[in-house]
């Protein structure tokens, strides 16, 4: 385990298609212009969509506000993560469950010193929506897209308040 380098956020969907690399894009860009050392990924649960570029959906509502997601390639969350990752970031509640079921794995395969991430709700310092599900867009309109985005960026400025405030990154 090394303190060396940046401080690692990990955010986790279940397709990592639609909310998670939308929080991986968000929460990067707030960061950066904070200049705070700290990288952002995302992953999914499920293995659904591995190799995929976001939903094409995704990639259009976002670009509207100056975001790119084309680059991005999806991932199935695997054990590793959990020594990898300071912070991993659920956008709702099963990928909560999930994360935790997985994270049992992790514990068993490398000893629970070994993990050092920190699981947490996307929303969970956003007094807005305060650990509040980041909705699942995927089998609805646009509006819930538009919706993913003013989630991802209220809760991202609300983790870089924390971060600045707790001297992390
Ligand atoms: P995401 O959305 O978890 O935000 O990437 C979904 C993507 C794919 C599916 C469900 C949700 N799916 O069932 O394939």
């Amino acid at each position: 385990m090394s303190d060396n380098g940046p401080y690692r956020i990990l955010c986790v969907c279940l397709g990592n298609i639609c909310r998670s690399p939308t929080a991986e894009v968000v929460l990067r860009h707030i960061v950066e212009a904070s200049k705070l050392n700290i990288m952002v990924d995302s992953a999914g649960t499920s293995n659904y969509h591995i190799g995929e570029a976001p939903d094409e959906r995704s990639q259009r509502y976002a670009q509207k506000r100056g975001y790119e997601l084309s680059s991005l390639c999806g991932r199935q969350l695997i054990t590793r993560d959990f020594i990898k990752f300071d912070l991993i970031l659920a956008m709702d509640a099963q990928n909560l469950e999930q994360i935790n079921r997985l994270k049992k794995v992790a514990e068993a395969e490398f000893g629970i010193n070994a993990l050092k991430a920190k699981i947490a709700m996307m929303t969970a310092h956003d007094q807005s929506q305060q650990n509040v599900a980041i909705a699942d867009p995927y089998y609805g309109e646009g509006r819930g897209f538009e919706h993913v985005l003013d989630q991802c960026e209220s809760a991202s400025h609300a983790w870089v308040n924390y971060f600045q405030k707790h001297h992390i990154g």
